[in-house]
């Protein structure tokens, strides 16, 4: 009974750290910065830094997110990132943003981020945000600007733009490259394609309706 009560703040202990490795995102860095080296050709999980005698503060910044994104394009949205492929100072922090331009009636289509839970501020405009869970309940608010949402991480999500202006969000990600899986494209675009038999039972519809769609993806 006395070793039962001793080894208690121990299991605390142990639990609250399996939940803190659990609910982690991207892992630690070992060093203070590891600024990508796109270019090696040494593949490792992440990038290899380079070396930091030739690190300046330009590695540590990013304007790509002051450019309006065009939306001239058939979702009517676009996504500028700042993951570690285009801002590579962000490499082994476990971090990165997008900025989403979306028209009045535009949509960032149905997605998920394998790697990260997002979190969305808007700044201008009206937007329709959502998720839908595991268990296939959808959660959703109309932002107003200064306004946020949480999508937990992997679940599928959109934003549609409701206001009469063009919207601009920032997302926020813990992952350096939180990676995309589009809806739409991953099923009726990818490459090569996935057989038409498995998508007309997946959406109980017949060869025509699949085809239909897949030609609206053609590029
Ligand atoms: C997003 O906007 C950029 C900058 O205007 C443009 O180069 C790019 O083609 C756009 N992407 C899409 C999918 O429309
Ligand atoms: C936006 O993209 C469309 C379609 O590609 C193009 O016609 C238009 O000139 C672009 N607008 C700007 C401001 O670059």
């Amino acid at each position: 009974m006395e070793s039962h009560y001793t080894k208690r703040p121990f299991l605390l202990f142990l639990s609250f750290t399996v939940l803190l490795v659990l609910i982690r995102a991207d892992p630690d860095p070992l060093q203070d910065f590891c600024v990508a080296d796109l270019g090696a050709t040494v593949v490792v999980n992440g990038f290899p830094c380079k070396p930091a005698s030739g690190v300046t503060s330009d590695d540590f910044f990013f304007a790509g997110l002051s450019r309006e994104g065009n939306t001239s394009n058939i979702f009517g949205s676009n996504v500028t990132n700042a993951n570690v492929l285009s801002f590579p100072g962000l490499n082994t922090l476990g971090v990165s943003m997008n900025r989403v331009d979306v028209a009045p009636g535009g949509t960032n289509p149905p997605h998920s981020h394998p790697r990260a839970t997002e979190l969305i501020i808007l700044l201008k405009g009206r937007l329709l945000v959502g998720f839908i869970s595991t268990s296939n309940q959808f959660f959703s608010k109309v932002l107003n600007p200064g306004e946020m949402f949480v999508v937990p991480k992997g679940l599928i999500h959109f934003q549609y733009n409701v206001g009469k202006e063009k919207a601009l969000a920032i997302t926020t990600f813990d992952s350096q490259l939180p990676g995309v899986v589009i809806a739409s494209t991953t099923l009726f675009a990818s490459n090569p394609a996935i057989p038409d038999d498995v998508l007309a039972k997946a959406f109980q519809v017949d060869a025509k309706v699949v085809a239909l769609i897949k030609s609206k993806f053609e590029r």
